[in-house]
């Protein structure tokens, strides 16, 4: 029999995050919950499933406090072997109109809280010489959507460290991965009691708002949403343990979750290519003489496909 996977998942409240969990401990593994005041929130998570295990964890706490957290962590278990950063948190607002407290707040929820679980996991990670990140990005860090700006500016951010940290810590062994979804129905766009966000009160945006999300633009509220929230654990699970579809194949950095992530990212890509092509005489222009070549040390350290 193979030994069970120790999994911690944060933002394990609600949405994905306690999907996620559900869903590893019925498959078998064991699963530390964390989130925040959890222990109280959720406190009969576990009689559901005794593989289940639950932790209090704000991920803006300070990183001294965060180390803590994880330090109680490992002791469940003696390990962790995959840890799942899934808390995070969107608002809209135009970016003009994005008060400072709250553009702090997003990034310290989807970002820097982010950065700092993996910094207090790494090193125990490293001491095992195994494990894997895993960070749940968004197609829309690829794309730009007026008015969930700062969500975007915050998932771009995420995609970037997942990456460098691939590229950082897979000669020890360990692993990073970026799953990168669309819409699924979840409580991320429920408005809160924070006064965060919402429609534009600058009039001059309202009209751009409304074409964009107002009865203007002609969409149902259903294609917002077309991955269905019960399937994406069991795709996750998959591509980190090598299983189902992702049987015999070699985990990747980045994985795009739901149609409308990946048709806005293919179309992003083919854009970005032409765009490339129709302005390389002004690319160019700006190198020095018999500079042409790009090294090979360059494109081999960056490259985001597994190293052969
Ligand atoms: N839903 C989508 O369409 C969609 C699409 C792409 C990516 N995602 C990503 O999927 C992940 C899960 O979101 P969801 O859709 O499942 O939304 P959700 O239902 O709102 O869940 C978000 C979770 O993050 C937690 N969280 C927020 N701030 C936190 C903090 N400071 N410390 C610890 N936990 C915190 C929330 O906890 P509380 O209960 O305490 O608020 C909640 O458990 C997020 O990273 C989101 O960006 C979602």
């Amino acid at each position: 029999m193979t030994q069970q996977l120790v999994w911690l998942v944060t933002g394990s409240t609600g949405g994905s995050g306690l999907a996620l969990v559900r869903t590893i401990s019925a498959r078998g593994d064991l699963v530390i919950a964390t989130g925040r005041n959890i222990s109280s929130r959720l406190s009969s998570l576990p009689s559901e499933n005794p593989n289940i295990y639950l932790l209090d964890l704000d991920v803006v706490s300070p990183l001294e406090d965060i180390k803590s957290v994880i330090a109680s962590a490992v002791a469940i278990h003696g390990r962790i072997d995959v840890l799942i950063n899934n808390a995070g948190m969107s608002r809209m607002s135009s970016l003009e109109e994005g008060s400072e407290e709250f553009v702090k707040t997003i990034f310290d929820v989807n970002l820097f809280g982010s950065i700092k679980v993996a910094q207090a996991v790494l090193p125990h990670m490293r001491s095992r010489k195994t494990g894997t990140v895993a960070f749940i990005g968004a197609g829309l860090g690829w794309i730009a959507m007026p008015f969930l700006s700062h969500y975007s500016l915050t998932k771009a951010s995420l995609t970037m460290f997942a990456e460098a940290l691939q590229h950082e810590i897979s000669p020890l062994g360990l692993r990073s991965i970026i799953f990168e979804p669309g819409g699924f129905d979840s409580d991320l766009a429920t408005p809160r009691n924070d006064g965060f966000g919402g429609p534009p009160k600058i009039e001059d945006y309202q009209p751009v708002f409304g074409s964009v999300f107002g009865a203007a633009s002609g969409i149902p509220k259903s294609a917002m949403a077309p991955s269905d929230i019960a399937k994406i654990p069991d795709a996750i699970i998959d591509v980190i343990k090598g299983e189902g579809l992702a049987k015999g194949r070699t985990m990747p950095l980045r994985v795009v979750l739901g149609p409308d992530s990946m048709d806005g990212i293919r179309q992003k890509c083919k854009e970005q290519l032409e765009l490339l092509d129709e302005w390389e005489d002004v690319t160019l222009s700006v190198m020095k003489e018999g500079h042409r070549e790009t090294s090979r040390w360059l494109l081999d350290n960056v490259s985001i496909l597994p190293k052969s």
